[in-house]
């Protein structure tokens, strides 16, 4: 009897798992957890040739990637290039699928003679006439220039990459198309794929803590390339993830253009394209350039811009997550062409699921950069339950990057050298345990030099970096407060943004 009650008591539980649980899927990737992920939207199989082999992919796509709604474009498939498929029972992505050989065929309508084959019979020229008309119309208005219609991608259509790739189009066209017609969040993961594979690499331009950087080309214009190294596959996958989170798209944040798996035989070749600012990183430009009163507002402002539309949560559909970034300093925040900043390097960043209060990955404890780490970071009392605590932790690494550009500033003909910040108190490539004495044990912090106080711009960046140093992270500024106070400071400066 016993037995048979603890029976049913397992059952019901398993029933209420299952009816509570996550859908389960085969991934590819995920040897850690046993080629299985879980999800909260779809399962997906995708098959591609890549240099005369097949590939099988299987892995989670998460409801917020399931954009547009009913047909998601990580479930486009590409004919003869890329066949995906997306479901939504528990392993259901165990299927392999063929990459369908492109044809002239109008196979759909079965194999056998009967009052269907008939219509299609008389149908199929009709159709054919039809598609025709609309090529000619579509060439017509292509050597017209008329550029006023925006393409819509339509899904049903297998050859639209076609349709996004029209030679003459440049990235910003594409990225414009899709900016507009959905999502906000890039291009579909089959022209990534395609744009990924035409680029030309130019130079290197930098190596990370993950590879290497990258200068291409793609149809005359510039990009950059970072290039992972496949040990790396968890950091490139979850970059590229980061910078597709819907809605994620910002002038202040580096504008992400593609995320491609390129297979040569013997390793893998992940590389993210994105954007190219020849400036580079804040860090390069500082080291070379002092700035004015208004070059400081205005990468001061385009910063705090930039990292309040990460941490901003904004609800509904195409709403988008809270993000921290968690390795905010000067070298991870590039410089534009027109003196703005644009935040990289998201490969560390934490988005927050307010529907269950949760983060979206297990943080670790102590990631990112030491010099730039926040006190409760280095002491390790940070409360990792509680997403805001992330996010005054970046508030403090901008903090000490408004340092860094404020020193530079050039008023009344004086400004001092570049300098790291804490580069008085610890040594280059400082330990958690150096870092500690300073920030936690001393107390110690930056020096706001006096003479700032006769400059109204540089007195509001002192006080704005104090606000930003305390050592109880909920009572620092949030990005937006920031903002707000330096757009009030650029209209009394009389700053052209
Ligand atoms: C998918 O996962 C199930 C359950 O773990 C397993 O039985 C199946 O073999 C997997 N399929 C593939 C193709 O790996």
């Amino acid at each position: 009897m016993a037995l048979k009650r603890v029976a049913i008591t397992l059952l019901a539980l398993c029933g209420l798992a299952a009816v509570g649980d996550a859908l389960r899927c085969n991934c590819t990737n995920c040897e850690k957890t046993g080629y299985e992920c879980e999800t909260d939207g779809a399962c997906m199989a995708s098959t591609y040739y890549t240099q005369g082999k097949e590939q099988h992919v299987r892995i989670c796509i998460n409801r917020d990637n399931l954009v547009p709604p009913g047909q998601p474009f990580y479930c486009l498939s590409a004919e003869g290039l890329l066949n995906t498929h997306c479901c939504y029972v528990d392993y259901c992505n165990s299927v392999d699928l063929k990459v369908p050989v492109p044809t002239k065929e109008v196979n759909w309508l079965g194999s056998s003679w009967g009052p269907v084959e008939l219509v299609a019979v008389i149908a199929g020229p009709v159709f054919l006439l039809c598609v025709l008309l609309m090529v000619g119309v579509f060439l017509f208005q292509y050597h017209q220039r008329a550029y006023s219609h925006r393409q819509r991608l339509e899904v049903e259509d297998p050859s639209c990459d076609h349709l996004y790739l029209a030679k003459d189009k440049t990235l910003q066209d594409l990225i414009y198309d899709m900016s507009t017609s959905g999502s906000g969040s890039g291009l579909p993961l089959f022209v990534q794929r395609t744009v990924a594979r035409t680029i030309v690499l130019q130079e290197i331009i930098g190596k990370g803590r993950f590879g290497e950087v990258w200068r291409g080309k793609w149809r005359g214009g510039d990009v950059a390339v970072k290039i992972f190294s496949s040990r790396e596959e968890r950091s490139w996958f979850r970059e590229a993830e980061i910078y597709q989170t819907i809605m994620l798209r910002h002038e202040n944040i580096l504008g992400f253009i593609a995320a491609d798996n390129k297979d040569n035989g013997t390793w893998t070749q992940l590389w993210l394209v994105s954007d190219y600012h020849e400036h580079g990183s804040l860090f390069d430009y500082l080291n070379h350039y002092s700035v004015t009163i208004e070059g400081m507002i205005k990468l001061a402002l385009s910063a705090a811009s930039g990292l309040a539309h990460l941490h901003m949560e904004i609800l509904g559909t195409q709403g988008k997550p809270g993000i921290a970034h968690r390795d905010l300093k000067s070298k991870n925040i590039l410089v534009k062409k027109n003196g703005m900043c644009a935040i990289a390097d998201l490969g560390l960043a934490v988005r927050h699921e307010s529907i269950t209060d949760t983060i979206d990955i297990a943080p670790n404890q102590r990631v990112g950069t030491k010099r730039y780490m926040a006190p409760e970071v280095l002491d390790e009392t940070i409360n990792m339950k509680h997403f805001d605590s992330f996010k005054c932790a970046d508030i403090y690494a901008l903090g000490l990057v408004y340092w860094e550009i404020a020193r530079r500033c050039n008023a009344g003909g004086i400004h001092e050298e570049y300098q790291l910040p804490y580069f008085d108190l610890v040594p280059s490539d400082p330990s958690i345990e150096e870092m500690r004495k300073v920030v936690c044990d001393q107390r110690l912090r930056p020096n706001v030099p006096n003479w700032w106080q006769s400059y109204e711009s540089l007195r509001v960046m002192g006080k704005i970096m104090r606000e930003c140093w305390y050592a109880n992270g909920a009572a620092r500024l949030t990005a937006l407060r920031i903002k707000k106070t330096l757009s009030q400071l650029s209209v009394e400066e009389d700053v052209k943004m």
